[in-house]
């Protein structure tokens, strides 16, 4: 938290295409994107094959979110020019990484990591006790570590998963020859959202908000949401930061007029629906600019899979002198 903004780095980071973007990934993940790829060399790919590790009874959905995201990310600004933007599976270097790392990687390492037990309950109905699936943070490696990657932002959740990777890329520095850089995750502080129901805004809940809602659905999804409870009728005071809602202040509604709304509700000055109305309004004038962009990218989609073809083209350029180089060190 707090780290100093990098500079001239190269620079990783990936998402599992399970849908669209939300609100969440704009706060968490894409804000803070946007601005590392103006002075970094930013790779960000779409990680179809980490999907597969939950989704393997039913793949056929993968290739539509992969759309989602590209076309979330292209109209956000991510910008194709400057970052390397591409699909995990177009660059199949990754896969050789992947193997070639896991002989290095003794088993306990991937047991204790925290994800592990972690997802395989959360996922329970869809039964992931799979090779592949222990060996998820191995592939991850790759992605990053096939780049000589710095840095990779990430949140919270993911730190374990960058730690191996140092631990992954080290062992081999020792036993093989140095290669690989360790890389380091960056975290920003990322004011958690409220989804539609209070809770977490996350896919698996359903609850979130997308990048792509038109303004009516947004206004009809914050609408009825539940604000502090002590709000029961209009004159009984409430405390903004017990309220759902106002999580959503914090992203998107300037410090100057929260502040304003935060004081009125405490004095029961204003409704939640004025203090919704404000909020509802600053999220949809932020993405007016990318609905926009979004229904063009989706009236020509073969526009979204050009842009991703390059940039796997650029990706694989530098994918494949590490490999030459990894090839090399180990005599193959
Ligand atoms: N495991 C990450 C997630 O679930 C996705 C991911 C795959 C990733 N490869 C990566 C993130 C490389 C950062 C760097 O969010
Ligand atoms: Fe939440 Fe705003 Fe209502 Fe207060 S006035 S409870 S911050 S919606």
């Amino acid at each position: 938290m707090n780290q100093n903004i990098p500079r001239n780095k190269v620079i990783l980071s990936g998402v599992r295409p399970t849908g669209p973007q939300h609100l969440g990934n704009l706060v968490g993940a894409l804000r803070n994107w946007l601005k590392l790829q103006e002075a970094n060399l930013c790779h960000f790919t779409i990680v179809d094959w980490h999907a597969l590790s939950s989704e393997y009874q039913n793949p056929q959905v993968i290739r539509g979110f992969v759309f989602e995201v590209a076309a979330d990310w292209l109209s956000i600004g991510l910008d194709p020019e400057r970052s390397v933007l591409f699909v995990q599976s177009q660059v199949k270097e990754h896969a050789e990484l992947h193997l070639l790392l896991s002989m290095y990687v003794p088993l306990p390492w991937l047991e204790r990591v925290p994800t592990y037990k972690e997802m395989q309950q959360d996922l329970a109905d869809k039964d992931i006790n799979t090779y592949g699936f222990l060996g998820y943070p191995v592939l991850q490696t790759a992605d990053i570590i096939i780049y000589k990657a710095e840095v990779v932002p990430v949140g919270e959740d993911q730190v374990p998963h960058v730690e191996l990777a140092r631990e992954i890329a080290r062992r081999f520095n020792r036993l093989i020859r140095p290669v690989f850089p360790e890389p380091q995750a960056y975290l920003t502080e990322v004011p958690r959202l409220a989804g539609t129901d209070g809770r977490k805004m996350s896919k698996s809940f359903g609850n979130c908000i997308y990048l792509k809602d038109p303004p009516e659905v947004i206004r009809a999804k914050i609408e009825p949401m539940t604000t502090d409870t002590r709000r029961v009728r209009r004159s009984d005071p409430g405390e903004p930061d017990d309220c759902p809602v106002f999580t959503l202040h914090k992203a998107f509604v300037e410090k100057e007029k929260r502040e304003e709304l935060a004081a009125g509700c405490r004095t029961a000055g204003i409704g939640c629906l004025d203090c919704k109305k404000v909020v509802i309004d600053r999220i949809i004038a932020e993405l007016a600019p990318f609905r926009e962009k979004r229904s063009r990218l989706e009236k020509n989609p073969q526009l979204v899979w050009d842009i991703l073809a390059e940039g796997a083209r650029r990706a694989r350029d530098r994918a494949q002198r590490t490999l030459e180089e990894v090839r090399n060190s180990l005599g193959l």
